[in-house]
């Protein structure tokens, strides 16, 4: 899968990119990143890429001309882009977003400043998203978020085929509690099913306890999702043991 990130601050993503999952899936050819840096695009000698706004007020605006440039090069890569512009404005990016993405061959994501971008740019992009309810200085660390969750989904990425489906969200549910070594700490024990190596004890300890912290802790999950006979048998056991 190609990823190009369209953005006026190139220097963002040098790290990022460069480190642990990413790092590897580009060495192993799954993953491909361009970082085009818009300002590039710029026609002016000064090569402006934002400007005061019409009718005044505080802040800079992206300015449209360098990006329709910087989209025209764009597009003349194969496969064709699909353009998703970052901005507050955006359908709020979830994991269903992340496995429609993890699908197009060629994700172009267009960082927007966070003052605002000329209105005319969102009629050159093909979708818009937000990563959620707060203020970010720019589109580049949404950018980030987009191209993680997105990669892992992408297949060959996680080492192991068997994990996206099992983690928080991708079945409607939070994760379970993990331990690892030592058994105890600072009197903490390691639940006791979890050393018993009985396999379907362990699965049914696990999956109450997704369901338990989901009811806890973001009880809004539980609206979507569908339980089966057995989840709604461990539902009402952790109601009970909650009351
Ligand atoms: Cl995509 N951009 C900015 N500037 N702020 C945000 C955002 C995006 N998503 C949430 N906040």
């Amino acid at each position: 899968m190609i990823f190009t990130i369209l953005t006026l601050f190139p220097g963002i993503f040098e790290s990022p990119l460069n480190e642990s999952l990413i790092k590897k899936a580009r060495e192993k050819g799954l993953l491909e990143f361009n970082i085009v840096d818009i300002r590039a695009f710029a026609a002016d000698i000064h090569h402006t890429a934002d400007d005061a706004p019409f009718g005044g007020g505080a802040g800079m605006v992206m300015k449209v001309e360098p990006v329709h440039y910087a989209m025209e090069q764009v597009r003349k890569d194969q496969p064709r882009p699909h353009f998703v512009l970052l901005t507050p404005h955006g359908r709020r990016f979830d994991q269903e977003s992340a496995a429609g993405f993890s699908h197009i061959p060629h994700l172009a994501l267009l960082c927007g400043r966070y003052e605002g971008v000329d209105e005319r740019i969102h009629s050159l992009v093909d979708d818009e998203v937000s990563i959620g309810d707060y203020v970010l200085s720019g589109g580049e660390t949404a950018a980030l978020v987009v191209v993680d969750a997105v990669s892992r989904l992408v297949p060959g990425v996680l080492g192991n085929e068997a994990s996206p489906a099992d983690e928080s969200f991708s079945r409607g549910l939070l994760e379970y509690p993990q331990y690892t070594r030592p058994r105890e700490f600072m009197e903490m024990q390691v639940p006791e099913v979890l050393l018993s190596g009985n396999h379907e004890e362990i699965r049914r300890w696990r999956r109450k306890q997704s369901l338990k912290r989901t009811i806890l802790r973001r009880p809004d999950l539980m609206e979507r999702f569908q339980p089966t006979r057995e989840d709604e048998i461990m539902m009402r056991q952790v109601l009970e043991e909650i009351e």
